[in-house]
């Protein structure tokens, strides 16, 4: 979702530093970008709508600096335009600053502020808290006066502020990600919502965390926390990233890097510690009841899970996505178990979720890629899924290695944890064989054929019915063609009216218990004119157009998403659609 990225340090192209530092965080989506310098003459903003793309930060005639703040904006409250994007001044032009996230009571504070005087340029809730910093520095220093507005911000959020008169960076953080980075110059700092964006200068991070403020100066770095209202010591940390598994390389979008991936990040995610799937298992054994809970695609995941679970150790887990987990509030105690999964680990609904279960007693476990997200913070064992930076908007790698990790834990739960393991190191080696450039180019063929369509469907069963809702969402993502997935079996109640002369319709088939009965919905959808795309270990008459799979068994999710995903991707390239960032849409959701 939104992005920050600021720089305070020796170097006087800092404005330059925070262009190139936003372009890193394009992916997570936006709609408008915005940067504030501090120069000899005072601050400068410059605002744009539409995408960084190809801007050279000389273009645009910046003054040179060596204190900048940047944002990319996805809209929340407030149209796109420059007027609504960051960063905002206060009413005296003194403080100006970017937010991402969500500031839940500022309608309430914006109409003592209005009634005090203030005049807002903005529609946003962000300008609100510059004006509420500018109230407090009348009468307290800059920093206090921070301190003292993220005591009545109420909501999840993370805020960067500058003033006119100092040169230092303020930023706070409340539930909505935050990362210094540690320059390699002395007094050499970053700042981003997310480590890619300053990759390329250090690897040295120190996280903020939840209720920390800290204060960047050229000569020292002083956290507090905010609600104990004491100052903290916090620690460098070396990550491991290498900048290339953040970069595109010869692949001409993400998404497809992402998707090619696949022949590596499966083996990653199944070299999990033993140990940590034993304990997980042991807790699922413990729990009276089990919650398994996501967002979008990790929440189709979290169906799987459903069946998987049904299927292999026979315990019911309950899914629900993050947001709709609050209706079953009163079934949560401390006897219940939470399993959350999620790429980025900062969806708010998720996060939320994780709020419900905690105030309950309960336990939770996370499914994360993002290994010093928030979520995984919050959680009581984490299994990382290991599957490095997901760029693409359009979750793939991820997709697959948390479906691998929950049929690890399937098996685990039935004293089969190696032959669950078994059965992924078996599907990750098929995987492999699959993903080459002959398969790409069969999956192109159709693609091509079926490129204008106006509606496609997907069915399937079982394990395999999620899946066709993650097939439909990866096609309405990045496609934009309208498609939808269905129960197989619930193609009669209704949805089979949609079908017309040519309609493509993708069948899941595993070569399971389910296959006669799913090869007979796509018979009855043939009668009606679909044109069947069956995707499936073994080709059948009915099939106008078969993309084999391999025959994995309880991995058939898994493998059957990757062929979908790959003409997802081919169908947006060919609509001329840009996959990494599609319309309207954010990596991160960390709004409710
Ligand atoms: C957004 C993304 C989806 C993702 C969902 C949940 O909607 O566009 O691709 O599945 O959030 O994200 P998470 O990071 O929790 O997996």
């Amino acid at each position: 979702m939104c992005g920050i990225f600021a720089y305070l340090g020796p170097k006087n192209t800092a404005s330059e530093m925070v262009i190139e530092g936003l372009k890193r965080l394009e992916y997570r989506g936006y709609d408008s970008w915005g940067i504030a310098s501090k120069t000899e003459q005072g601050i400068e903003i410059h605002k744009e709508v539409g995408k960084i793309g190809e801007i050279k930060p000389t273009d645009l005639n910046l003054s040179s600096s060596n204190l900048a703040i940047g944002h990319s904006r996805w809209a929340t409250h407030g149209g796109v335009n420059k007027r609504n994007a960051h960063p905002h001044f206060s009413e005296n032009k003194e403080i100006v600053l970017v937010h991402n996230g969500i500031f839940e009571n500022y309608l309430e504070i914006k109409n003592h502020l209005k009634k005090i005087g203030h005049n807002f340029v903005s529609e946003t809730d962000t300008e609100v808290i510059a004006h509420l910093i500018e109230e407090y520095s009348k009468v307290h220093t800059f920093e206090e006066s921070v301190h003292l507005a993220t005591k009545e911000i109420e909501g999840r959020y993370a805020i960067v502020v500058i003033s006119k008169e100092e040169n230092k960076i303020i930023a706070a953080r409340k539930g909505s990600p935050l990362i210094i980075g540690v320059g390699n110059d002395p007094n050499e700092y970053y700042i981003a919502s997310d480590i890619p964006a300053f990759l390329p200068y250090t690897k040295k991070v120190i996280y903020l965390d939840d209720n920390q403020m800290v204060t960047l100066t050229n000569e020292e770095l002083k956290f507090i926390d905010f609600e104990k209202e004491q100052e903290i010591e916090k620690r460098i940390i070396e990550i491991d990233w290498d900048i290339e598994s953040a970069e595109k390389g010869a692949f001409p979008h993400f998404m497809i890097k992402e998707i090619m991936e696949q022949k590596d990040t499966l083996s990653r995610a199944i070299n999990q510690e033993q140990d940590d799937i034993k304990k997980v298992a042991k807790e699922i054994e413990k729990a009276e009841r089990i919650y398994l809970v996501g967002c979008g695609t990790a929440g189709k995941v979290c169906m799987v899970g459903e069946y998987l679970f049904a299927k292999i150790p026979k315990i019911k887990v309950n899914f629900a996505f993050g947001s709709e987990l609050q209706n079953f509030k009163e079934f949560i105690t401390k006897k219940t178990l939470l399993i959350c999964v999620s790429q980025s680990g900062e969806t708010a609904d998720t996060l939320e979720a994780i709020e419900i279960a905690k105030e309950k007693g309960a336990k939770v476990v996370s499914i994360v890629n993002v290994e010093s997200s928030t979520m995984a913070r919050a959680s009581d064992i984490v299994l990382p899924i290991k599957a490095g930076p997901e760029k693409a908007v359009a979750s793939t790698k991820a997709t697959t290695s948390q479906l691998a990790i929950l049929t690890m834990l399937a098996h685990a739960c039935n004293g089969g944890i190696q032959n669950g393991k078994q059965l992924l190191i078996n599907t990750a080696s098929q995987i492999n064989d699959m993903l080459n450039p002959r398969y790409e180019e069969y999956i192109h063929n159709l693609a091509e054929e079926i490129k204008d369509v106006e509606s496609m469907y997907i069915i399937g069963r079982g394990s395999n019915y999620p899946i066709a809702l993650e097939a439909a969402i990866k096609l309405q993502e990045v496609s934009y063609i309208h498609a939808e997935g269905f129960a197989a079996g619930e193609l009669k109640h209704g949805p089979i009216a949609l079908i017309s002369e040519n309609t493509p319709v993708i069948t899941l088939a595993p070569n399971d218990e389910l296959r006669k009965e799913i090869i007979s919905n796509a018979t009855e959808i043939k009668a009606r004119g679909g044109y069947i795309i069956g995707i499936s270990p073994t080709n059948h008459e009915v099939f106008d157009f078969w993309i084999r799979v391999p025959d994995v068994g309880h991995s058939s999710p898994i493998v059957n998403i990757i062929p979908i995903q790959i003409l997802a991707y081919q169908l947006a390239v060919l609509r001329k659609n840009n996959p990494d960032m599609p319309r309207n849409l954010a990596k991160s959701v960390t709004v409710k």
